[in-house]
């Protein structure tokens, strides 16, 4: 089956030549190797760092780690967002110390400079000790270029790159149809994993680990690899890579495919979906392949009434399919029609065999929508408020997907420091693997800026 007849309204993203360099264990285990993607890559890159409605009014911030540094984000008065490096310019104090909170001004802790939202120092102790000056009016936080999209905002540390939407390409133009930014955050699980973020990145760039990793129950499923309503053979998978490192990978979903077991009835959690758009599965016994269209007809009827206002900016593909995004360097998100699979790998500040894992969930908000959201660590009241997680890996489950590929990854994770790994073989379909690795060492090289 060729999937372009499914997706084929879907613009080509650019094509690009993967050179299939060798990957080694150390990109895994050196600090060496850690330290120069720090200098050359994560410094230089758009990295998705907050939510803007995590910091409505003037004075919200929130303030995340990238490797040894950190970045505060604030809402100034005019409703914009500036983000500075979260360092004091007296003694090289951290400013502030939690995740997120509200602020007047930012006091540091240690000797009480204060410096406005705006970044500016407007108070010292002793101003009349300091022969250089009064240092107040004159001092300023560092400033890091910070932009917003789907309700994101992104920062870079390079203030000669280019512009978010030049960076997200086409990735840019596919998602702002969502209203992404209107959508509602069910999940946040993090943990600390004692592996390389590339280890979880490598993991996420390709799908050739489902059928062993996420083995389903029943024979004929294996066979057909149809989990959960997608169809995840390569051979009827669309895969495209974009100028900058961003992948897409489209799955065909909503789809039964041929008979599924003995019966030839709709399987679980499809048959269900299908009955929540008032599409009978039995209708679809004995012939599971016209699931997806179905689906699609439901939801193109029945979207708009139940306050799904942006179904009308999405073609069919995208009202069933599993649209699988990596974005350079440590993004990865399944896009659904009505989720938003959030995945991302952050360094450790010091350590390159550790990482800050995220597993985080965002829905939209129809007016007319099931009480529970479906979320990758199960159900969720709509309702709910649910407030961020940190631990570390094993002390809580992140939802049974995420736990098949947690489960993995300390173990591959070893086997990078063995002398006798020479290095990765890989599958085409494990291409945007190569990608990924070529990209960061193109950073290094200076290729990139
Ligand atoms: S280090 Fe910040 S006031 Fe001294
Ligand atoms: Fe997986």
């Amino acid at each position: 089956m060729d999937s372009s007849k499914f997706t084929q309204d879907l613009p080509d993203w650019p094509k690009q030549t993967v050179r299939g360099h060798t990957i080694e264990g150390y990109r895994y285990t050196s600090k060496a190797f850690a330290d120069q993607e720090f200098d050359h890559m994560w410094t230089k890159v758009w990295l998705l760092l907050g939510r803007e409605d995590e910091m409505p009014k003037p004075g919200d911030y929130q303030q995340e780690e990238v490797g040894p540094e950190s970045i505060i984000m604030v809402r100034q008065d005019d409703g914009s967002i500036k983000a500075f490096y979260n360092v004091c310019h007296h003694r090289g104090q951290r400013l502030v110390s939690a995740p997120k909170g509200k602020v007047r001004r930012f006091v540091c802790p240690y000797h009480s400079w204060a410096w406005t939202r705006e970044g500016v120092l407007d108070f010292v102790q002793d101003a009349d000790d300091f022969p250089q000056g009064n240092p107040c009016g004159k001092l300023t936080l560092t400033e890091v270029k910070c932009e917003s999209f789907a309700g994101f905002i992104w920062v870079n540390m390079d203030p000669e790159s280019i512009s978010l939407k030049d960076y997200l390409g086409p990735v840019w133009d596919d998602w702002k149809g969502y209203n992404i930014q209107n959508w509602k955050r069910y999940l946040a699980k993090s943990t600390v994993a004692p592996v390389n973020w590339k280890v979880i990145m490598d993991n996420f760039n390709e799908s050739y680990h489902v059928n062993t990793v996420h083995k389903p129950k029943g024979a004929n499923v294996e066979k057909l690899r149809i989990h959960s309503g997608v169809d995840t053979s390569y051979k009827t998978t669309r895969f495209d890579m974009s100028d900058y490192g961003h992948n897409r990978m489209i799955m065909l979903g909503g789809y039964a495919g041929p008979a599924i077991n003995k019966e030839g009835t709709v399987g679980e959690p499809l048959a269900t979906i299908l009955r929540e758009w008032e599409v009978d599965p039995a209708d679809y016994t004995g012939r599971g392949e016209d699931t997806r269209e179905g689906l699609q007809a439901a939801r193109r009827k029945l979207g708009t009434e139940r306050g799904y206002d942006y179904f009308d900016n999405l073609n069919n593909s995208q009202l069933t399919d599993a649209y699988h995004y990596t974005l350079f360097p440590n993004f990865a998100v399944s896009l659904w029609v009505d989720g938003f699979h959030f995945l991302r790998a952050r360094p450790h500040p010091t350590d390159p065999e550790q990482c800050i894992f995220d597993n985080w969930w965002y829905s939209p908000q129809p007016e007319e929508a099931p009480d529970q959201v479906r979320t990758t660590a199960g159900l969720v009241d709509r309702e709910a408020e649910v407030e961020h997680e940190l631990f570390n890996m094993g002390e809580q489950s992140m939802g049974l997907t995420i736990d098949q590929d947690l489960s993995i990854f300390p173990a591959q994770q070893k086997g990078m420091r063995s002398r006798a790994y020479k290095g990765a073989y890989l599958a085409g379909q494990e291409s945007r693997v190569s990608r990924l690795h070529e990209l960061i060492d193109d950073y290094i090289a200076g290729a990139n800026k």
